[in-house]
């Protein structure tokens, strides 16, 4: 089957952040074929070299490259929006709680599925999650994912210090848990393991040395955990960490800081810190909805980029108060504004998108409409409700006609989603 798609198909040939508004560009077709993008340009052209094609026609939506979501912890679906509490109060009141039901395999499969239909809902075709302590967890996403033919990336999350009964592995047992299951599904069709040390504080030095070792045995897998999220977790790290030079240092000792080693939130950073995970090519993922939701601080993404930083975007569900990245890139903006710089339009939808893809290492496969691409595609509605049509009518250029439903869009302008080549 080959599928022809007419719209305003967005796509980018660089990187706004560094060459402006001109690195996007908007074409009039695109042609999937065998899952992956075959072609892309003007609708008479590829509608005369693709006669046998399938043609839909999208009219004025814009056509882009799903949304990715780089860092979301799944297992928080039913606890997002939770009211009231600052990271450690937050992660031992709801988060901790909530992961101990994924005990049991059925709750896991369950919030699963219906984590997974929320993120279609809201155009995400690619997420990196963490799981729980549970192997059993690990399984339901990568099988759910599996079924319906998603790129995912998840791993299960060691905890062996400073978690409640029932929540703490060992450090053998993290390294073996996390062997078997890199072994069962890194690679599988379309599914990648990711070694998950929650963070320092619920880590032992000897749980943080065993991942660095099964990471230097498996140098092609990502690694996940979170940096510098919020002050009262560094002067914690701190305590626990004496010897350390830094937070990022805790990670650094053990073989847990390298390029395909994913930062989440990486707010509260040292100078030292900045120049090693420069030089070491590390990616960021900012978290926006979340940080301002938990009141972790304002990630400084215009100084980051600037200095040549990985940088993706993400929810991190259910400390982010979204399923959505749309609702992520406005809140992306609005730190940005409190930090004194503008986000283009360009540069968000970048950042959910190619961004994203590159802090996975992964931008040579998604993130992008290109020949070769694989085809997950979000097409968006840009005047889904009333306030963004009249918001939008008036609009001279392609980004002014998108702003408005990066501020104010939800599912609701999420018309259509291609995964994998296949409209869902
Ligand atoms: N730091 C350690 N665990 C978590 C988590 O689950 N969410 C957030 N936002 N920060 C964390
Ligand atoms: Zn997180």
């Amino acid at each position: 089957m080959t599928d022809l798609l007419l719209g305003q198909v967005l796509s980018f040939t660089a990187d706004p952040f560094a060459e402006g508004p001109s690195a996007a560009r908007i074409d009039e077709a695109l042609v999937i074929e065998g899952g992956r993008i075959a072609a892309v340009g003007a609708a008479d052209a590829l509608r005369r070299q693709y006669p046998q094609a399938r043609v839909t026609d999208y009219g004025r939506h814009l056509v882009s490259a799903g949304f990715i979501d780089a860092h979301v912890h799944y297992p928080q679906t039913a606890i997002i929006a939770s009211w009231g509490k600052r990271l450690i109060d937050w992660l031992n009141t709801y988060t901790f709680p909530e992961e101990m039901r994924f005990a049991d395999p059925a709750y896991a499969a369950e919030v699963t599925a219906r984590y997974l239909d929320l993120t279609l809902a809201n155009g995400t075709t690619s997420v990196c999650s963490y799981a729980t302590i549970h192997p059993a967890s690990v399984d339901a996403l990568m099988a759910e994912a599996r079924a319906r033919g998603q790129r995912i990336w998840t791993g299960k999350t060691c905890m062996d210090r400073n978690a409640p009964d029932g929540l703490r592995d060992t450090a053998q047992s993290a390294y073996d848990d996390s062997a078997a299951l890199l072994a069962k599904w890194h690679g599988v069709d379309r599914l990648s393991y990711v070694i998950t040390p929650r963070f320092s504080p619920t880590s032992t030095a000897e749980q943080l040395e065993a991942l660095g070792a099964l990471w230097a045995a498996h140098p092609d897998c990502l690694m996940q955990t979170h940096l510098s999220e919020q002050l009262d977790e560094i002067e914690w790290v701190k305590g626990l960490y004496p010897q350390a030079r830094d937070y990022l240092d805790t990670y650094e000792q053990f073989g847990l800081l390298g390029r395909g080693g994913l930062y989440g939130h990486a707010i509260h950073l040292e100078p030292r810190e900045k120049d090693r995970l420069r030089e070491v090519d590390a990616s960021l993922i900012h978290c926006p909805t979340s940080n301002t939701f938990i009141g972790s601080g304002l990630f400084d993404m215009g100084g980051l980029k600037a200095a040549g930083h990985r940088v993706g975007l993400a929810t991190d569900t259910g400390g982010g108060s979204s399923f959505s990245m749309l609702r992520t890139m406005a809140a992306a903006y609005e730190v940005g504004q409190l930090k004194g710089r503008a986000l283009h339009p360009a540069e968000l939808w970048w950042l959910a998108t190619q961004g994203s893809a590159r802090s996975l290492l992964a931008d040579d496969r998604i993130g992008n409409i290109a020949p070769g691409m694989e085809a997950d595609l979000v097409v968006i509605d840009l005047a889904s409700t009333p306030a963004i049509a009249q918001a939008s009518h008036r609009a001279g250029t392609i980004w002014e006609a998108v702003f408005p439903t990066i501020m104010m869009g939800d599912d609701r302008a999420v018309h259509a989603v291609w995964i994998g080549g296949a409209r869902r």
